[in-house]
């Protein structure tokens, strides 16, 4: 068992009956997908889910878990993703997956939200190992970059090379992928990505996580 999995696993043991349970997106949300799937299949556990993106529905499906729509819900019990980077100060980067907003919608909706990592993405600033992504409104783009370059980001629209274009996102965005100065936190990158007109969401997900759980080699490090 490599250590993706066996974070998973872990996390699918704070799952509890009757549970709606958001389901994120990536390997490590997929070993998760299948670990709580087998904890149905072996148990009187029962759960309902609801997922992040079109890949982990159709994944939740297909290993015989019930996947809610979010419009019926106003609130989950847990949410288990994983997560691009990791700060000290447990801020994280996401949406590499580029479905960040239900994402983000979803850990805001959670009771719990259970970040599961191995130790790759442990960084000591946000933005060291990749750029920000950020979702824009398709006919804000260029507006949303401007605004986004005179607070000193530097980047371009992420492309999609296996389709030859454009990344779009299942809502219809577009992503931006932006550097910034390193003297900028999480908090306040986050605090000035919210302000600018077009953005739809990004990336930093500051102090939202309630649980990260670390595999290193085997051994689950729990923080927070
Ligand atoms: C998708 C994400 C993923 O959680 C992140 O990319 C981690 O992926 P993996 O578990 O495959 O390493 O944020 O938007």
């Amino acid at each position: 068992m490599n250590d993706k999995q066996a974070v998973a696993l872990e996390a699918a043991s704070y799952v509890k009956h009757d549970m709606i349970v958001g389901l994120g997106t990536g390997s490590t949300a997929n070993y998760f997908i299948e670990a709580l799937a087998a904890r149905q299949q072996q148990s009187q556990l029962r759960v309902a889910t609801v997922a992040s993106s079109n890949i982990s529905m159709i994944k939740a499906q297909s290993v015989g878990l019930t996947v809610l729509s979010l419009s019926q819900l106003s609130q989950i019990d847990l949410y288990v993703d994983g997560a691009d980077e990791i700060t000290p100060d447990n801020a994280l980067l996401k949406g590499r997956g580029y479905d960040l907003v239900m994402e983000k919608l979803l850990a805001k909706a959670a009771k719990q939200f259970i970040v599961v990592a191995d130790r790759s993405k442990l960084v000591e600033r946000i933005g060291s190992q990749y750029p920000i992504p950020i979702e824009v409104m398709p006919f804000a783009w260029q507006a949303a970059k401007r605004s986004i370059e005179a607070v000193g980001g530097v980047g371009e629209l992420r492309q999609n090379a296996a389709k030859d274009g454009l990344c779009v996102t299942s809502h219809g965005s577009l992503v931006l992928d932006m550097r910034f100065d390193a003297n900028l936190d999480a908090d306040q990158l986050n605090a000035l990505l919210n302000n600018i007109p077009g953005v739809v969401e990004h990336g930093i997900f500051a102090k939202l996580a309630t649980t990260i759980l670390i595999a290193d080699q085997g051994k689950i490090e729990s923080r927070i």
